[in-house]
């Protein structure tokens, strides 16, 4: 069995990515769980240096439980396309530069894409949960779709306007909150952890 959140707990959300923050807010939603974020309190941003999500998603899960003594979440995330063997994948935030120009790092997914016909990509989100002992649970999510280029929307964040869901006619960047949340990687890596993790 996973390790038990008790309600009431403090949470530290090991995330400076205002737009994740956001979301995971939302998805803890009615858990009786006081969050706080790492910039919150301080706590620095670890450098990413493992070669996939569950590494780095553990790295500044690990870092903000041993820094801050509370229990701590982490999300390493990505967007991957079929026809570039799976990049941008771990280094999505890194092809938007310092200045996280994602307007830039859609480009390149088109530039590098050229004639490719198959359109495929998916996003994946691993959350870690650590506890300042050491002892860390993993879930993973996915949702499966394909490119679409021009992008289209100005909701959500990253690489949303230029992804649609299998099935859906809109991109993530077009859908409201509540409707990526019907079937993000996030959301489905989330239901996977409160189900273990919450009593
Ligand atoms: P990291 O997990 O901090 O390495 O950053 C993950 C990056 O992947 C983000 O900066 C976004 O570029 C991208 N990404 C992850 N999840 C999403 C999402 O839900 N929508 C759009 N882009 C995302």
């Amino acid at each position: 069995m996973a390790r038990q959140l008790t309600p009431g707990s403090r949470l530290v959300l090991a995330s400076h990515n205002p737009g994740k923050l956001k979301e995971i807010i939302a998805l803890l939603g009615s858990h009786q769980v006081d969050v706080v974020s790492a910039g919150g309190l301080g706590l620095p941003e670890p450098e990413e240096t493992e070669p996939d999500f569950a590494g780095n998603a553990r790295l500044k899960a690990v870092a903000a439980a041993t820094a801050s003594g509370l229990p701590s979440l982490a999300d390493d995330s990505g967007f991957c396309v079929a026809a570039l063997d799976g990049a941008p994948g771990v280094v999505s935030a890194r092809w938007a530069g310092p200045n996280k120009d994602f307007g830039a790092a859609m480009g390149r997914v088109h530039r590098e894409l050229g004639t490719a016909t198959d359109k495929r990509a998916w996003f994946i989100s691993v959350l870690a949960l650590a506890w300042p002992d050491g002892h860390v649970e993993l879930f993973e999510g996915r949702i499966d779709g394909h490119v679409v280029w021009p992008p289209r929307g100005l909701h959500g964040f990253g690489y949303d306007p230029m992804f649609a869901p299998e099935g859906a006619a809109k991109t993530y960047g077009e859908m409201d909150a509540a409707d990526k949340k019907a079937t993000s990687h996030r959301a489905r890596a989330f239901a996977k952890l409160l189900d273990a993790c919450f009593t």
